[in-house]
């Protein structure tokens, strides 16, 4: 990606910013070295380890015809309709959720419901949509009754889903909301608060945790650090992929 180009990006984003902040424009803060950026960028990539290949022969719709059929663990007894994922082929980024609620289990789709309707936003702002450059996926595929956390063996036995779609897709990098998406793929303990505003690694992909949209939905203190991480996750994007 061009300096300039990555110069007209940074620079959009500074009016979404001042928006959000209900102001009018503001003086410009420093610009951030951009080459330097793209170089540690590729030093941190250099020997990672990689993200296993995918399996011979998968793909996105074997994937969900087997989780569609899943009946791998208790959240099948419920379910009106498994979530796959939605998404194209060949995004730039993948968002992972925790697990679908009501909307998600009857419409068999991810984040449709108010905090879906949010994180539509928040990924317009920064240039990604389901429809042609993100795919938004779940760690667990069938909806937790009650809406309660989905429990470790519930995770366990759907993880390998998400492993198979990431494998396939191959994104730019990977953006957890919140902390069960979090824990699934780096591992630990620690939330969201502790988690976020950082460059992490998922088998050698560049991973960002920022927190869930229901949380920004509840508590509007949560928005500025969102705001902050979802451009930090913009810049890891090259525009002309
Ligand atoms: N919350 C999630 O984490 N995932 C969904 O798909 C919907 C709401």
């Amino acid at each position: 990606m061009k300096a300039e180009e990555r110069r007209e990006i940074w620079e959009s984003l500074g009016v979404i910013e001042d928006w959000l902040s209900g102001g009018a424009r503001r003086p410009a803060g420093p610009e951030p070295d951009f080459v330097a950026a793209e170089a540690a960028a590729e030093a941190a990539d250099a020997g990672a380890p990689r993200l296993a290949p995918p399996r011979p022969g998968d793909s996105l719709e074997a994937i969900a015809a087997e989780i569609e059929a899943c009946r791998a663990c208790r959240l099948c007894e419920q379910r009106k309709r498994a979530v796959p994922g939605q998404g194209p082929a060949a995004p730039l980024a993948i968002v992972v959720g925790e697990g679908p609620g009501a909307e998600e289990d009857a419409q068999g789709l991810p984040f449709v419901g108010p905090a879906g309707k949010l994180l539509d936003k928040m990924l317009a702002s920064i240039a990604l949509d389901r429809a042609s450059n993100c795919f938004i996926a779940n760690v667990v595929k069938c909806r937790p009754p009650q809406n309660r956390d989905p429990a470790p063996d519930e995770q366990a036995a759907c993880l390998g889903y998400l492993r198979r779609q990431i494998s396939l897709l191959r994104p730019m990098a990977i953006l957890c909301v919140g902390r069960i998406a979090a824990q699934a793929l780096l591992g630990g303990s620690e939330g969201v608060g502790k988690l976020r505003g950082k460059w992490r690694e998922f088998e050698g992909l560049p991973l960002l945790v920022t927190y869930h949209p229901s949380a920004l939905l509840r508590d509007d203190s949560y928005k500025r650090p969102a705001w902050e991480d979802l451009k930090l996750f913009r810049e890891r994007l090259s525009p002309d992929a």
